[in-house]
């Protein structure tokens, strides 16, 4: 079995596995191919690949000899027409979204599996690639927040007086909330927190923040630890609530977000308009059309005082232990496919291995994905 790892393209830095994952496979005789300065912006040498008995080639000779590749962002138009037929690619698809390359690559015969569909299950945690990106997404906003504010985070008691700490909101307790919490308190800040799944209370609670409950959420456990949409009614009261909450703040913090959907519309335009100048909104579910009614992806702007920062790529900014956290769950999701021999072995009986696949033999196989895509 041979595995390619191909470089990424434009703004990105990461790479799909750092030199001490390809370690691994070199250690169980599979080789490995590395596109040239795949890991440069990284910070990991096409030298430090060969150290760890990968063999550095150019793309189209990667796509002619490897069995399996491995890429973080989507392929390109270009990297589409190299595949050879039933080549094995793992990537993040983001397949709800990008519908064209899905039927590409059913077309072309490649078995793809996404890592952004993997089921949220247990025994899947060790491959999540979402929490680890998110994990770097909630500190990195909270870092970004407290550089852009125009005061402090923590209370400080100062010859010139004491100075309040910074007032923290932030919408949605999943992995990224979760990881803004525990940035923001370890800086001082004070933090409110709200979210429609009950189970994350004590979580939020546990990190040292407060949890505001708006009655009436639908809270469905057969989603898989996710949420789900939501009654108008109860919009409604959340919009009320969330608009009370974030005139109070100074950092609102959005990553609320329903799988396969568009992000739910937390803050409204008047609430931003009510906010106090200087104050800081960063929306990380801009990329699905965001929290906040005036976000705009990948932009950052100022309106009537309000700095609205729209940024879906923090984790390029923290491309190391981004790659190494990325790498590290490749592996993981590569071990139910690959034995301690090398060997490789694709059981569709595994749920995880069953469940992340978007197309195999032509057909897109991925039940979600298909109810999306085609509706
Ligand atoms: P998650 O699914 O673990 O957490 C989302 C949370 O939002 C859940 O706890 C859910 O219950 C909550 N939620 C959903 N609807 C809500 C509502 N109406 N009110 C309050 N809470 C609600 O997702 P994760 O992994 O934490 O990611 C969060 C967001 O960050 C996503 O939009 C994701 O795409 C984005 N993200 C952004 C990155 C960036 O660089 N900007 C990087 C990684 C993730």
């Amino acid at each position: 079995m041979t595995i390619g790892i191909l470089k990424e393209e434009g703004a990105e830095k990461r790479v799909a596995l750092l030199p001490e994952s390809v370690l691994f496979l070199t250690k169980i005789m599979i080789s490995v191919l590395v596109e040239e300065h795949a890991g440069e912006n990284a910070f990991a040498k096409d030298a430090d690949y060969e150290a760890a008995g990968a063999k550095i080639v150019g793309k189209s000779d990667l796509f002619r000899q490897a069995d399996l590749i491995i890429k973080i962002n989507p392929p390109t138009d270009h990297e589409i027409t190299l595949f050879r037929e039933k080549t094995i690619f793992i990537a993040v698809l983001n397949p709800f979204f990008n519908a064209a390359i899905v039927h590409q690559l059913a077309s072309r015969n490649i078995t793809s599996f996404s890592l952004d569909v993997l089921p949220r299950t247990s025994r899947a945690q060790s491959m999540d690639i979402l929490s680890s990106m998110a994990t770097v997404a909630g500190y990195k906003a909270v870092l970004m927040a407290a550089s852009t504010l125009p005061k402090f985070f923590p209370m400080f008691m100062t010859a010139a007086g004491t100075i309040a700490p910074a007032k923290l909101l932030i919408l949605g307790a999943g992995v990224a909330g979760l990881q803004a919490i525990a940035t923001a308190r370890k800086l001082g800040a004070v933090v409110e927190v709200f979210d429609v799944r009950a189970a994350v209370k004590e979580e939020v609670m546990g990190l040292g923040a407060k949890f505001v409950e708006v009655e009436g959420a639908i809270d469905d456990k057969s989603a898989g630890g996710y949420a789900v949409e939501q009654t108008d009614d109860f919009r409604k009261k959340q919009a009320l609530a969330v608009h009370d909450h974030a005139i109070k703040s100074d950092v609102v913090i959005c990553t609320a977000q329903i799988p396969g959907k568009r992000a739910p519309i937390l803050l409204k335009k008047e609430t931003v308009e009510s906010m106090k100048p200087g104050s800081v909104i960063i929306d990380l579910a801009a990329s699905t059309g965001g929290n906040c009614e005036l976000t705009k992806d990948n932009t950052t702007y100022v309106h009537q005082g309000i700095t609205i920062i729209g940024n879906s790529f923090f984790p390029i900014d923290m491309p190391t232990d981004a790659s190494k956290m990325f790498g590290k769950n490749v592996i993981n999701f590569l071990k139910l496919m690959i034995n301690q021999k090398g060997e490789f072995n694709l059981n569709w009986e595994d749920d995880i291995v069953k469940g992340t696949c978007v197309t195999h033999d032509k057909q897109i196989v991925h039940e979600r994905v298909k109810a999306v895509i085609n509706s």
